[in-house]
């Protein structure tokens, strides 16, 4: 894990300091509270040691303890990682048309995600997502609302994320709506299961090669 470079870890590149890491830090404090607060126990059991965070190795999570319609935030490369345990229902409303029509990029056509999770779920396992909590305008970190409501964040919320620093919204596959500043799905990061309820990020499946640093954009 480790590696010589600090720009780059097994093939994968760290981010450049940018305006937008800046706004991430700035607004991702007050936004991230709620969401990080609940994964506190999970990340103390699961967490590497120091050295491998400050690498930016792969951490690993055991997604067994995370309940249907919970979602948990971990932390690679300095950047929240949401991983939502989806429920049946949601499983079935990211194929709903109704949605799917509202979407951007409702196929995922745009490279956003590793070839292994260009799919339906833009996810490995259907009932996990994992994703870059950031989001594609100016580096907010969107908020998750899991459930549909008719008012809140926004009028006829179907359900998934919704950045409050200038209105994107996304699906529960972080696949952004149409007519909002963010221009892409959020991204996936690489991640692989190295056993029926753990996952690695930052690391491929066995026999997928992928660069983070492919992506169009963080
Ligand atoms: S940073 Fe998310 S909408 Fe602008």
């Amino acid at each position: 894990m480790a590696s010589s470079d600090a720009t780059t870890l097994g093939g994968i590149h760290a981010p450049e300091t940018s305006r937008r890491d800046f706004l991430y830090i700035a607004t991702g404090t007050v936004a991230a509270v709620g969401a990080v607060a609940t994964a506190i126990p999970f990340i103390a059991q699961m967490n590497p040691d120091a050295s491998t965070l400050a690498a930016g190795g792969p951490v690993d999570l055991d997604v067994s303890k995370i309940a249907p319609g919970q979602q948990v935030v971990i932390r690679w490369r300095e950047r929240p990682i949401f991983v939502f345990h989806r429920t049946p229902e949601t499983m079935k409303t990211l194929q709903d048309p109704k949605l799917l029509s509202q979407l951007s990029d409702p196929n995922s056509l745009q490279m956003q995600q590793p070839p292994y999770a260009t799919n339906a779920t833009r996810s490995i396992k259907p009932e996990f997502g994992v994703l870059v909590g950031i989001c594609t305008h100016l580096g907010c970190i969107p908020v998750f609302y899991p459930q549909p409501n008719a008012t809140t964040p926004v009028t006829d919320w179907l359900g998934g994320y919704f950045c409050p620093c200038h209105g994107s919204k996304y699906d529960p596959a972080g696949r952004v709506f149409s007519g909002v500043p963010a221009p892409y799905n959020l991204p996936v990061p690489p991640y692989t299961f190295v056993s029926e309820t753990t996952i690695r990020v930052g690391e491929n499946p066995s026999g997928s090669v992928w660069d983070f640093g492919s992506i169009r954009q963080l």
